[in-house]
């Protein structure tokens, strides 16, 4: 892409994750040759999250086979690499980025890639800053490192938040032996995302592991010792205010996306950096992927910010054809998965909105799916180690399936035969 003084168009990425990654690639592979800088707050390349909370925790993996690509990729791709670097402002009167210790990055397209964070635990006893010690989140690399090595000193380990991430490390560290006990506040687990038959699997797997899973908790205070950790206090519905032991508290509560460097430029933004189905923001110069950024659901009628590897592949594929000329609209149904022991989740779809659920299958069998319909139509499913349901799924959602629902209810009849 040329600009008007001949030159090739500078690109800039902001924020270094899934979907920057696969911007890049995509762009390259499609043979986009101009300029190219990815500028990430992280010291580290590009790399998968997924096994952070699951393998990487457990020690099976190393930090270099999460990359996405190797360091070569990018020098060979000639993609100039600004990490460890945080961007601090958008000036978008003079199209620049204002990087930390760095100056100002000016830019013709600007491409937002700058996913979410841990949502912070506000409680009692948590220092202005929002940090004690023996209280850890996971979402980085650097996290997780030195949550595996608080994990090896503690001895009373409790998680709060029973949802993706507070169960994948529980599973993780159950299965090294170690004590662990989940809060959730809400009366299931997962509920933000599946319905009541998945979450009393999985919770009947977590409590068969030997997790003490307490549900209907809240959290009402941290006590600490000499700047450490040392208690929490916990709010049950009916019981009296009861105190826990904790050396170690992994806080997963869900996350936020990160809009502010979008919202302080004076981008439009609603629980996310507001784009439409080409992944453009309010200003045409910037571009919005990701985790960050909130954009229609062409096919449920609706505005979405969405917490997924998937959808940020999608959109970075999404916008890279954009940026190349070939108009794209955005239109995936999205999936999700989550492993916990060896149990397999995967979720098709988005499932609000529904009016009847009817299962596949028995959950005592181990392997199930819960299927959500509106109006006769399949909106989303959900499967618990039933990959086949899942593939078929991601077929029939998109044209507006009716299933047959007494034949949707026998698991030994492919979703596919279910008409
Ligand atoms: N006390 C107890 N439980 C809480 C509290 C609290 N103060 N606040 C929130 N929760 C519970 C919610 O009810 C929910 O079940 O924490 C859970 C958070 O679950 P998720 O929304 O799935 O968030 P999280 O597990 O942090 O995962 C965040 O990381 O794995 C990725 O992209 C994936 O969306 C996921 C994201």
């Amino acid at each position: 892409m040329s600009r008007s003084d001949g030159k090739q168009e500078h690109w800039v990425i902001v924020g270094a994750g899934q979907a920057a990654a696969q911007c890049i690639e995509t762009l390259r592979r499609r043979g986009h040759r101009g300029p190219l800088t990815l500028v990430g707050e992280e010291p580290v390349l590009p790399y998968h999250r997924p096994p952070l909370s699951k393998k990487y925790l457990a020690g099976e993996l190393t930090a270099e086979r999460l990359l996405i690509r190797a360091e070569s990729f990018y020098r060979e791709h000639a993609v100039t690499l600004q990490l460890g670097k945080r961007a601090l402002a958008i000036d978008r009167p003079r199209a620049q980025l204002l990087i930390e210790g760095h100056g100002a990055l000016a830019y013709d397209r600007l491409i937002l890639a700058t996913g979410a964070r841990p949502r912070p635990l506000a409680l009692p006893g948590l220092a202005q800053a929002g940090t004690l010690a023996g209280v850890q989140g996971l979402r980085n690399l650097a996290d997780t490192d030195s949550l595996r090595s608080a994990v090896a000193k503690a001895q009373r380990i409790t998680i709060v938040g029973g949802g993706y991430i507070g169960l994948e490390v529980a599973a993780t560290l159950r299965q090294r032996g170690q004590e662990v006990t989940v809060l959730e506040m809400a009366e299931r687990v997962m509920n933000r995302v599946v319905a009541e038959p998945i979450s009393r699997f999985y919770e009947a797997a977590h409590r068969n592991a030997g997790v003490q899973l307490q549900l209907n908790t809240r959290l009402e205070a941290l006590e600490s010792h000499d700047g450490r950790l040392s208690a929490i206090v916990l709010a049950s519905q009916n019981d009296p205010p009861k105190r826990l032991s904790t050396d170690l508290l992994i806080v997963g509560i869900g996350v936020l996306p990160n809009e502010e460097l979008a919202r302080e430029a004076g981008l439009d933004c609603d629980n996310g950096i507001i784009v439409d189905e080409f992944c453009r923001t309010s200003d045409p110069q910037i571009y919005a992927i990701g985790d960050c950024c909130n954009h229609p659901s062409l096919h449920y009628g609706r505005r979405v910010r969405l917490e997924s590897v998937d959808n940020a592949f999608e959109q970075a594929n999404t916008l890279a054809a954009n940026l190349l000329d070939t108009p794209t609209p955005h239109d995936r149904i999205p999936w999700f998965w989550s492993d916990q022991y060896a149990h397999k989740l995967l979720i098709v779809g988005l499932s609000q909105g529904h009016d009847e659920i009817i299962l596949r299958g028995k959950p005592e069998a181990g392997a199930f799916s819960c299927c959500y319909l509106r109006e006769g139509e399949l909106l989303a499913i959900d499967t618990v180690n039933m990959a086949r349901d899942q593939m078929a799924a991601r077929k029939l959602i998109p044209l507006r399936w009716r299933p047959d629902r007494n034949r949707l209810s026998d698991p030994g009849i492919a979703l596919k035969d279910c008409v």
